[in-house]
């Protein structure tokens, strides 16, 4: 695919619908006993795979359009499961499957056969599960077992690992405590609480025990993280100006936002309230001055730091990024990847062990090929890179931005 430099961007549109919420809502009802809809549901690639996961273990699911019928059963069947590029799929799964008496197996693509599953099976084997891995990676096996509560602090910030122990902490003895380092997106506790689980949350500890689920139903506001490309593209397109509606503004979400902020974007959000905060979010193109992003605040940017590695090459100044090594067990090893879509447009960039260093001149030369080596989110980002700069740029896999963005390449190109 070839990005065309653009000369004006100026929008106002709906992104697509948020992947993580998507994910939750169909998994969650799959095993509440009634019918949830769930309305303008995403359904890309990953979100297919747990539509896929869910109905092999006996919940009905009807699309129609962007709605999503889905009527639960507390009973699953056994199953071959296939969470093709999911991570999420994958890892929030397993902590359900853990303790819902069925035997399973878990995998999916190449991509996802590299990503580390040891993150949740061994507190989950601390809980009692009978769930094996395959070197740590997948192929994940899951035999029935009787699970007890824990206490136990989250090595990193992750709410697919916290996730999966809360859902396991819904089938297991004693209550489940889960601190975390750093609070991470908190998604899965907003839509357990809204299912009538019995759950506390305060601040980075959170409290379950056993509960049935009631069926919600949600509409799915829009993805933050797939905002973050339209923002961006505002960002490096000169004269930009674009207003993105309905954008889901959980504020475990939101660095991207402060980020931008802290460079002298000019942004203004108007907020509405459901099970999450949303709002819509306006940008309008000013000069950029470098940001340093640190620890505290990587959990709610984490699959932004692409895209605001390549917005750093439009601001004047030196960016850097540190306390992220999580980017290097996502769909791509994202330090890398980053660094060298970003290069091949001419960047002056480099990755350390837990970030990266951008060096900002004020624009790219582009003109470049890039691979975006089967991660939809580096597709997306060497675009919106591409879409400022002077000679633009060929993607190469520019249809993995379907896995979290069907329609994005319209949008932009
Ligand atoms: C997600 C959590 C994050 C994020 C991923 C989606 C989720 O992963 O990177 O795209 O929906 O829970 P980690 O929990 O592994 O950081």
């Amino acid at each position: 695919m070839f990005v065309k430099p653009l000369t004006s961007f100026d929008r106002t549109l709906e992104t697509a619908a948020d992947k993580s919420i998507t994910h939750r809502a169909i998994m969650f009802n799959s095993f509440a006993r009634g019918s949830a809809t769930v309305t303008n549901a995403l359904l890309g690639g990953d979100c297919r795979s747990t539509i896929a996961c869910m109905t092999a273990l006996g919940a009905k699911i009807e699309v129609n359009g962007s709605m999503v019928k889905v009527t639960g059963t507390p009973i699953f069947r056994n199953a071959a499961l296939d969470a093709g590029n999911s991570g999420t799929t994958t890892r929030l799964l397993t902590g359900l499957l853990a303790g819902m008496n069925v035997t399973a197996s878990i995998d999916g693509d190449d991509s996802l056969k590299t990503r580390p599953m040891r993150r949740v099976t061994e507190p989950l084997a601390m809980m009692g599960a009978n769930v094996s891995t395959t070197d740590g990676k997948a192929p994940l096996y899951i035999k029935p077992s009787k699970l007890r509560g824990i206490d136990y602090r989250l090595p990193v910030a992750s709410a697919q690992v916290k996730s999966a122990l809360l859902l396991a902490g819904l089938h297991a003895d004693g209550e489940t405590r889960l601190t975390e380092p750093i609070l991470s997106r908190n998604h899965t506790e907003l839509m357990l609480k809204a299912m009538g689980a019995d759950i506390e949350l305060n601040g980075r500890e959170t409290v379950i025990r056993q509960s049935e689920l009631r069926p919600v139903d949600v509409d799915v506001p829009g993805d933050i993280s797939s905002a973050a490309f339209l923002l961006g593209a505002a960002t490096v397109v000169n004269g930009g100006r674009v207003t993105v509606k309905r954008v889901g503004l959980n504020p475990t979400r939101t660095g991207i936002i402060e980020v931008l902020k802290s460079m002298g974007a000019d942004i203004e959000i108007t907020k509405a309230d459901g099970i999450e905060p949303c709002g819509d979010v306006t940008l309008v193109q000013t000069p950029l001055k470098p940001f340093d992003i640190t620890e505290e605040i990587v959990p709610s940017l984490i699959d932004e730091i692409p895209l605001l590695a390549a917005v750093a090459c439009y601001a004047e100044g030196t960016s850097t990024i540190s306390g992220a090594a999580e980017l290097k067990v996502k769909e791509s090893d994202r330090i890398q990847t980053t660094v060298d879509a970003l290069k091949a447009l001419g960047a002056d960039i480099e990755g350390t062990d837990d970030g990266m260093i951008i060096h900002g001149k004020g624009g790219l030369k582009g003109g470049g090929r890039v691979d975006a080596h089967g991660d939809h989110r580096i597709a997306m980002s060497a675009a919106v890179a591409a879409l400022g700069s002077k000679e633009g740029a060929e993607i190469d896999g520019a249809e993995t931005a379907a896995i979290s963005y069907p329609g994005f390449w319209e949008i932009i190109c």
